[in-house]
């Protein structure tokens, strides 16, 4: 039967409404954001397109949220809105031309600020005593959770310096990755339900009923807004310096701020935050810019449900819903045993996934993931995709549990685990198929020889048809043998054979990268080169060579050993080595600097003339080590232009502070 508009439009109300019940009251939401924001969105443009339609009940007349009637009622002194959201950079210029046009200005100057993925909170400071918390809920009215909210040490009980009568300040009360961490390690312990991010562990662990609950999970709050005030002569004149009252107030604000001018900052502003989001100690959904001058945000004003003079620019979600159709192993370069979701296929920020990773054993167990249950799955940055929880309500009954196979799919050797290991391993060595495939893949990297060209595809049928064995076969591959490959023709190949002419010429550290010692990573491998110098040196190094080297203790050293006790492996290295590949490394003495030798140094923000990849190699030629995070272990800190919390860390911490000119003139200096 043909569903009519009209039924349609009911339908999204009612799932509307469903999905918000789940969200705000249960704290255990059903689907993903971004489904709901489509529902929500195809609600809306019925009603753009169908204004008859339109009933009172609608979600788009209500703000949002929920109260439930555990806690006592607040009425906000003013309503607390949301933001529209743009998700494209189309909306985002449509956005800065309504306010340009509203306002008949050429350029708009934009306070831009995080989008904290948490809850909305009013906090109302009387005489510059905290009085009363309470959350948005519907918007109008909130629940008063003021007890709870005293727990968050952050947050003051009493403002300092200059402050009005009454001020109610808005804000984000969140939980920090670390914190959901341990909180969601406790909640299993305690075989409690476990919350499927930290915005649902931190809505969840606000309404605790007990405020002895709420103070040991560990809330963080940061604010960004204003609601009541009195005298209202005491507002700024821009949001910014509202921002910097609140620091004199004693009140947490966030240090990635910056003022814009117009949508190319704007847009500068949204990459570098984007870029470094996976660093966040917290999870953010976004970015917010809000028109920075107070008469300007008056003249634009709002619409129903939001402020014209605001926008949130959101990332792609990371998060979605599927199903899973089957778990399945994977084998991989040190015969690593890794449990794979089959995935009914869902978008996930711009990408289709298939396949999500479950890990290991123990972590398949601990989640109990089953063939057919309904999952989160989440794809961040650059990590592998992986299945973070399971919705258990939507569980089919008989649904089994997973057991590890005692044999290798592959070639069948057997599988094990060594006692106080959590990876169960194939015990065919190399020659196990997929094992052979995976390290000749590997040595083949991009960041370890870098044959360009040699794809999963063409290693595959070359091991297949027993044309290669090991990497050192593939600089004796010649022309006809590739001619014999599917889909293989004459240009392809040549442009193969010169990727692996001229993967000879790589550095040693590539080469010994590309061996695939099990915990020799690129940094281990980069210093073992810079040691010993050349490969010959390398195999024939003793222990306490090996662990003269820096961050070489003795489970690299034992990895070393025992890859280089296998008759096969050194073969391989001589063989590749009679190839004509034998890098040396060049004498590192008259490069490295004194003042970078054996220093950690930190990176952060955007340098005037370095890329981020130049600073690194110059400081790793000067011997310094580069990490990507502050701590007391942390000797400098390289910083350009908007520079975030680890330069603020770095400061607390005392540590010493670089800027670009600076540390080119150090390089300068002899040793
Ligand atoms: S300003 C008038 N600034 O996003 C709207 N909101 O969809 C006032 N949020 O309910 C909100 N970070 O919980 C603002 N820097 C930020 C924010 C932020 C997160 C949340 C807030 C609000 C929702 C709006």
């Amino acid at each position: 039967m043909a569903q009519t508009i009209a039924q349609l439009y009911a339908w999204l109300i009612e799932q509307i409404a469903e999905h918000d019940r789940a969200y705000y009251l249960e704290d255990s939401p059903l689907i993903a954001d971004a489904q709901y924001d489509a529902l929500y969105k195809e609600l809306l443009d019925i009603e753009r397109q169908h204004p008859h339609l339109i009933t009172a009940d609608s979600p788009s007349k209500k703000v949002g949220g929920y109260s439930n009637e555990v806690f006592s009622p607040v009425k906000h002194g003013s309503p607390m809105l949301s933001l529209n959201n743009a998700l494209t950079e189309e909306e985002l210029i449509a956005f800065d031309k309504r306010c340009r046009d509203g306002l008949e200005l050429d350029e708009i100057e934009y306070a831009c600020e995080l989008k904290y993925d948490g809850l909305a909170i009013s906090l109302l400071y009387e005489n510059g005593l905290l009085t009363r918390a309470a959350t948005r809920g519907d918007g109008t009215v909130g629940e008063n959770v003021t007890d709870n909210i005293k727990t968050i040490k952050q947050i003051p009980h009493q403002l300092t310096g200059n402050h009005p009568d009454r001020i109610e300040i808005r804000g984000e009360v969140f939980m920090t990755h670390e914190n959901f961490k341990k909180l969601n390690e406790d909640q299993r312990n305690l075989g409690d339900k476990e919350f499927a991010n930290p915005r649902n562990a931190a809505a969840g662990s606000l309404r605790q009923l007990d405020s002895k609950v709420t103070s040991m999970r560990s809330l963080s709050f940061y604010a960004y807004g204003i609601g009541e005030l009195s005298p209202s002569q005491w507002l700024p004149n821009s949001h910014a310096e509202l921002m910097s009252r609140f620091d004199a107030m004693g009140l947490p604000i966030s240090p990635d701020r910056l003022v814009a001018k117009g949508l190319k900052h704007v847009l500068g502003f949204f990459n570098q935050i984007k870029e470094r989001r996976e660093q966040l100690p917290f999870d953010i959904d976004g970015v917010v810019y809000k028109v920075n001058a107070y008469y300007l945000q008056n003249q634009l004003g709002y619409v129903s449900r939001a402020p014209r003079f605001a926008i949130a620019h959101k990332f792609p979600p990371e998060e979605a819903y599927t199903k899973v159709i089957a778990i399945e192993v994977q084998v991989g370069r040190t015969g690593a045993i890794t449990p794979v979701a089959r995935l009914e296929p869902v978008q996930v920020g711009g990408v289709v996934l298939t396949n999500a990773t479950l890990h290991n054993e123990d972590e398949i167990l601990r989640k109990d993931v089953r063939v057919g249950d309904t999952v989160i799955v989440r794809r961040a940055g650059d990590v592998i995709p992986e299945v973070v929880m399971v919705l258990k309500e939507h569980r089919i009954k008989g649904a089994a549990i997973f057991q590890m196979p005692t044999h290798c799919p592959i070639c069948q050797s057997a599988i094990e685990k060594s006692t106080g290991e959590v990876i169960a391993r194939c015990t065919g060595g190399l020659f196990c198929g997929a094992q052979k495939l995976q390290s000749i893949l590997h040595f083949a990297h991009r960041r370890a020889m870098n044959i360009d060209g040699l794809g999963e595809k063409i290693v595959v049928q070359l091991i297949q048809e027993n044309i290669i064995r090991n990497p050192a076969d593939l600089y004796r591959l010649g022309l006809s043998a590739l001619l014999t490959l599917n889909r293989m023709g004459e240009k392809l190949a040549s442009n193969l054979l010169q990727a692996i002419d001229s993967s000879k010429q790589a550095s040693l550290a590539r080469l010994i990268f590309a061996l695939g010692i099990r915990h020799v990573g690129e940094t281990t491998a980069k210093d073992l080169a810079k040691y010993f110098g050349s490969m010959d040196k390398f195999i024939q190094a003793k222990d306490e060579d090996l662990l003269k080297v820096r961050d070489v203790g003795p489970v690299i050293v034992e990895s070393i050993k025992h890859f280089l006790g296998q008759s096969h492996n050194v073969e391989v290295i001589e063989q590749l080595m009679a190839c004509g590949i034998n890098p040396i490394e060049k004498a590192t003495s008259d490069q490295v600097v004194a003042d970078f030798f054996n220093k950690t140094v930190v990176l952060t923000g955007t340098l005037p003339t370095l890329s981020r990849d130049e600073a690194k190699e110059l400081l790793e030629l000067a011997g310094a080590k580069v990490s990507g995070s502050v701590s007391s272990k942390t000797d400098f800190i390289l910083a350009g232009d908007q520079a975030g919390s680890k330069l603020e860390k770095a400061q607390s911490l005392g540590i010493r502070i670089i800027e670009e000119t600076e540390f080119l003139e150090m390089l300068k200096q002899p040793n």
